[in-house]
């Protein structure tokens, strides 16, 4: 979703702006612009529909727009067409306010009206262009920057970055945030901000999380803080550990192949992180084991993949930890009014940690007083912050807008809270904690043989370019491998899919089965895989091809099935941690022959920060 960048200091901003905002096209966008503060003061602003390139070939990669400061933004279009007159960034008449956003005015139409009775006029559809003539509204009023940008936040309401120049104080960004991401960064080179970390880190390592209603004045002498009474403020920085080369495609052809490769390293990191040896640690998570020994419930919210993760964490929590699981798509969960004893604990899982309507809901539980863990990737993010505990999972910074290696991580740390729930409730034997523990360390070397193995799945990618419906079936956490497996080939390849609890199909779906349908069934679960072979005949038998992907132990696959891909043995609770690989490689390799953009799928974004 739309990415902002900021700089001033003493080199050109234009480079340093435009390659910031290649750092963030993972986030989806369809047209840019920057703006360029020159000497004395005066504003250039280029803007483009279309992807980066187009901007960089009409500015010479910044080198024609002359100037120390600057902001720039890759829009993804909410309000009005993708466009270059929608694109940020947006002006007063008189170009002196010039301003980018991420994120939704909300009530934009009644100031747009409010603005219009003023005698304002309006060049765009954007609500982005209300909220920059409602600082210069607010700037004409009171001449004084801080005091328009904190009644601009009094007065919007919404989401928003805002980064603002104001002719009048030349080499100087003011700029304000509320539910949308926003960064800062200091070095003696200058002043930068960005929506997200990578952005920047090429430049500095010291980062400031602004809160909410936080208002940055970044100057190339320094950054500082005000509220909204305009009083300073103090922030200490976070110093990033990680490095650039890991936002950094490194070689391979995409990040979704890297970050696929990436799977055993994080899947090890996250468990090593908290199983030492035999000793499961959660202790960082500040959830007392008595407090977890009362609850009576867990309920696990969440969207796209990271709601997926949740489908499967609900067999394995009840499984082991027999405590009853509900799993809620967190867009339909904040609207809802449940029932709540207040002895749930409700997991938010979120790799970037600011999906709009998972921190909506997140926000909504912690206000009918329950307690929260959210499940994050993004250190510092604004789910991370507001949960009452963090388990923050260890993939490292994420590009591909199709998850692959967070979703991992996230399945590992669900198992690992199931693990120390049913040990605390001695829902499982102490010999079986032991196995299963044991178990989660031997995972990311069976990951690497499933991915040994990609040039299998390669070829059967390259039989299947063509197919238009794919269906995908299985049992248990075989199902919720499959609700992931087909999200991933929609995203990415474009190509319809479906996925099917293995025996709802015949109530309906299964009229859409012709001669040469692909039909993918996954066999994990040893009890389950008479049944689902069952469901794979009926398919059969009306002309389906069949594929299915199958633990190596299992056995009873009918020899007329067209094609059996095998992964290592797992315990049938971690199965989904190496059936996923193979569908993910599946997906990968329809997209590159299909000729997609594989990182930058159409119509989608990373980081979805509008509800
Ligand atoms: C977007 C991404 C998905 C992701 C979902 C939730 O739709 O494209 O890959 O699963 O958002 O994102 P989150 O950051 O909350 O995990």
């Amino acid at each position: 979703m739309c990415g902002i960048v900021g700089y001033t200091g003493g080199r050109q901003a234009a480079p340093i702006v435009l390659d910031g905002l290649t750092k963030l096209e993972y986030r989806g966008y369809d047209s840019a612009g920057v703006a360029i503060s020159g000497d004395g003061g005066d504003i250039d602003i280029v803007k483009a529909k279309g992807k980066l390139k187009v901007l960089c070939d009409l500015t010479d990669g910044g080198k024609k727009l002359n100037g120390l400061c600057g902001i720039g933004h890759t829009r993804w279009a909410t309000h009005g067409e993708p466009s270059q007159n929608n694109a940020h960034p947006h002006c007063n008449d008189d170009k002196t306010i010039v301003a980018v956003h991420n994120g939704i005015i909300e009530n934009y139409t009644q100031l747009k009206a409010k603005l219009i009775r003023r005698g304002y006029t309006f060049y765009s559809e954007t609500d982005t262009e209300v909220a920059t003539k409602l600082v210069d509204y607010y700037y004409r009023k009171y001449n004084e920057p801080l005091k328009a940008i904190s009644e601009f936040a009094l007065h919007v309401r919404g989401s928003y970055a805002l980064a603002v120049l104001f002719k009048d104080f030349p080499g100087e960004i003011f700029a304000i945030r509320k539910d949308s991401p926003m960064v800062i960064g200091y070095t003696d080179g200058g002043a930068f901000l960005a929506s997200d970390v990578p952005a920047i880190l090429k430049y500095t390592r010291n980062i400031y999380y602004t809160d909410n209603h936080e208002i940055v004045l970044l100057s190339k002498e320094g950054v500082a803080f005000y509220n909204l009474d305009r009083e300073e403020i103090s922030k200490s920085a976070t110093v990033i550990s990680w490095d650039a080369e890991a936002a950094e495609k490194g070689g391979w052809e995409h990040f979704m192949l890297k970050e696929i490769h990436e799977q055993p390293d994080v899947v090890a990191n996250t468990v090593n992180y908290f199983l030492h040896g035999d000793n499961l640690d959660l202790s960082e998570l500040h959830l007392s084991d008595d407090y977890l020994k009362e609850i009576d419930r867990i309920v696990i919210t969440g969207c796209g993949s990271a709601y997926h993760v949740g489908v499967v964490a609900q067999y394995v929590f009840e499984d082991l930890a027999r405590l009853p699981v509900t799993v809620e798509i967190a867009s339909e969960f904040r609207y809802r009014n449940p029932v709540l004893t207040g002895r749930e604990l409700v997991i938010v899982i979120s790799q970037s940690g600011e999906t709009a309507d998972s921190l909506a809901a997140l926000r909504e539980m912690k206000a009918r007083g329950v307690k929260t863990l959210a499940v994050v990737n993004v250190l510092g993010s604004s789910i991370a912050r507001e949960a009452d505990s963090v388990l923050y999972t260890k993939a490292g910074p994420e590009i591909s807008v199709a998850t692959t290696k967070a979703y991992s991580s996230q399945l590992i740390a669900m198992y690992l809270v199931a693990l120390k729930l049913a040990k605390l409730r001695g829902t499982i034997s102490e010999e079986y904690f032991s196995t299963l523990k044991k178990e989660l360390t031997l995972l990311p070397e069976k990951i690497k043989t499933v991915l040994e193995n990609k040039s299998v799945i390669q070829k059967f990618a390259s039989e299947m370019v063509d197919k238009e419906d794919v269906f995908f079936i299985g049992r248990g956490i075989d199902y919720a491998t499959c609700i992931e497996s087909s999200l991933k080939l929609k995203e990415i390849s474009y190509i319809h899919s479906e996925a099917y609890a293995a025996g709802e199909l015949k109530h309906g779906t299964i009229s859409l089965i012709e001669n040469g349908t692909l039909v993918f069934g996954i066999l994990t679960q040893k009890a389950l895989v008479e049944k689902t072979v069952s469901n794979l005949v009926e398919t059969a038998s009306r002309g389906a091809y069949i594929a299915v992907l199958a633990d190596e132990n299992v056995d009873g696959i009918p020899v007329k099935f067209d094609k059996v891909f095998r992964i290592p043995h797992t315990d049938g609770h971690f199965s989904a941690s190496l059936a996923v690989i193979s569908m993910q490689l599946f997906s990968y390799y329809l997209s590159v022959l299909r000729g997609n953009d594989v990182d930058k799928p159409r119509n989608l974004a990373k980081s979805v920060t509008v509800e």
